[in-house]
């Protein structure tokens, strides 16, 4: 059932994703494509919190005439046992394949939020909650964020990129930023907004701290998406550098996946990196001084990014978030809908 699913973008070829970024501009330009996902139902599992996803979820079908219903593990529904082979002598009273199985009898596809909670990246890159689920439901599963993969903000992130920048991205500077943040966030937006932004043919400079790489496989993946579509791939070490002349500067902090599970080392490697924020002065410093800011949010004002670019009109962020709800209207209308 995996094949049905919509797991990470690379999945799907390029052409289905472009159709699907066609689709969703479609259905924001016009509010009177009918809905078509009448009596179709959604499970959103969240593991783990979340403001847009959770939202722009329940909107998405609620507008196409289906309907979800969101399950929090532990918080009203029974808290769920995700290892396989182990015996459940512990406080997880159901288990992720019966949950998986039956939810799959009510309901046409589910969407999942796990985030890591491994104590090694060897383990979390797996992304076997998602995937267990997309294994045994026997419906679309779709990943709502996992250790690896955030592929609806990807999707997100590619239609604002359409809109600010343009369709022919080609040759367009796309510079996806750490930042400095007090806790070790996960890698899965950092690495669905590379891999998108080669998708949609940009140059993607990646910029961080050494220390702070992404997935090894995963770079090689931005790599081999941007060779296929004509783009480049440099990973630096200098955010100064890496701004200057941007189109598009996308700010995410993210853990050391070498210090992963180890906050103490973690927190020895993040020392003295404070400068690692976007301010005024380094988007003045992008394409014609008016590159676009991009990041998935929620956002720490101040640690991140400046008030005074998040408030000025370098921000795409809010539009980002907006087109959550765009894109998963067509996804949706894509997995439940018939189309092609
Ligand atoms: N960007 C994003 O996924 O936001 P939430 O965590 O609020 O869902």
């Amino acid at each position: 059932m995996l094949s049905r699913s919509f797991l990470a973008t690379e999945d799907w070829t390029d052409e289905a994703i472009v159709a699907l970024l066609d689709e969703a501009a479609a259905l924001k330009a016009d509010p009177r494509i009918p809905p078509k996902l009448h009596g179709k139902t959604l499970a959103l599992i969240f593991f783990d919190p979340s403001l847009r996803t959770r939202t722009s979820f329940e909107v998405a079908i609620a507008k196409e005439g289906g309907h979800a219903v969101v399950l929090e593990p532990g918080k009203g529904s029974w808290a769920i046992e995700t290892r396989r082979g182990v015996v459940m002598d512990g406080d997880k009273v159901e288990h992720m394949i019966e949950a998986a199985r039956v939810l799959g009898r009510y309901v046409d596809a589910l969407g999942v939020r796990s985030f890591p909670k491994e104590s090694s990246w060897v383990e979390a890159r797996r992304d076997a909650v998602v995937r267990g689920f997309a294994e045994h439901a026997g419906v679309p599963v779709i990943n709502l964020e996992s250790a690896r993969r955030h592929p609806c903000q990807g999707l997100a992130d590619a239609m604002t990129l359409r809109e600010r920048l343009g369709r022919d991205l080609a040759r367009k500077r796309f510079v996806l930023t750490w930042a400095w943040h007090p806790k070790a966030l996960p890698v899965a937006v950092p690495s669905s907004a590379a891999i998108v932004a080669a998708t949609v043919g940009m140059d993607v400079t990646i910029a961080h701290p050494p220390g702070f790489e992404l997935d090894a496989d995963d770079l090689v993946m931005v790599k081999t998406i941007a060779a296929r579509r004509g783009g480049r791939v440099e990973v630096v070490h200098d955010l100064d550098a890496a701004v200057e002349g941007a189109h598009a500067v996308y700010a995410k902090s993210w853990g050391s996946l070498g210090a992963f599970g180890d906050a103490p080392r973690e927190a020895e490697l993040r020392q003295g990196l404070k400068y690692w924020i976007v301010d005024e002065d380094r988007m003045r410093s992008t394409d014609g001084g008016g590159g676009i800011f991009m990041h998935c949010l929620p956002v720490r004002r101040g640690v991140e990014v400046t008030d005074g670019v998040l408030d000025g009109a370098w921000s795409a962020a809010v539009d980002e978030a907006e087109n959550r709800l765009h894109v998963q209207r067509a996804l949706l209308r894509r997995l439940l809908g018939g189309s092609a």
